[in-house]
């Protein structure tokens, strides 16, 4: 029967998720934060492991009807991070995809190893980004009818802050298979 790792901070969910599996004769095993689980995967012999970020975005793509692709590798990549703060800088760039376009368009969540280096790139089809601004720095914003919620224009400058903490850098490219851009956290 397989050992399954769950990593979330939300109790409730790890709760379901353990009745759920457990009758069906999965050993689950709980982690609250990441270092927990890290803890688990050294120790336990484990072939799953259900972490949080993901399942979030699930859902606020679902909400907004925004087709996901992730595109994660089997084998794991490791990433010297502070956990809270990595999932800020990756949650900023994902709520992005939805608070500045419209509803029916593709995103794609890939994670990768370049070079030695960890990315996590996030996708979408939607409008192209604003020209002739940085919309790394603060404040900068597109006040367009298009755009949904107007932000304070503070999520890419947080992220690129984080990140730059890190000894890591962002970018945002032009990307293929009728993405429109591809934001890239390289750490
Ligand atoms: N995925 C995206 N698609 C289209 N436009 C984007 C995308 N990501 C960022 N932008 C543009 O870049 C601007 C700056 O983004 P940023 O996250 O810094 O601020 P914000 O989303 O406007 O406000 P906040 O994040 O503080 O709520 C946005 O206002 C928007 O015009
Ligand atoms: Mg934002």
């Amino acid at each position: 029967m397989p050992n399954i790792l769950i990593a979330d901070d939300e109790k409730e969910i790890i709760r379901l998720l353990r009745i759920y599996l457990e009758s069906d004769g999965v050993t689950v095993f709980e982690a609250n934060d990441g270092a927990q689980a890290l803890d688990i995967l050294e120790k336990e012999d484990i072939d799953l492991a259900l972490v949080d970020i993901i399942a979030e975005s699930y859902c606020d793509f679902e909400d907004n009807g925004i087709e996901l692709n992730i595109d994660i590798p089997d084998e794991a990549i490791m990433i010297n991070a502070d956990r809270s703060e990595l999932k800020r800088a990756v949650t900023n760039l994902i709520v992005n995809v939805y608070k500045h376009n419209p509803s029916n368009i593709r995103a794609r969540i890939s994670v990768a190893e370049e070079s030695g280096r960890a990315e996590i790139r996030v996708a979408d089809s939607g409008d192209p980004l604003p020209e002739g601004v940085d919309i790394f720095e603060p404040f900068v914003t597109e006040n367009t009818a298009r755009t949904v919620g107007r932000g304070t224009g503070l999520g890419l400058a947080v992220t690129k802050r984080v990140i730059e903490r890190h000894g890591g850098e962002v970018k945002v490219r032009p990307a293929a298979d009728g993405y429109t851009k591809e934001f890239v956290i390289r750490l």
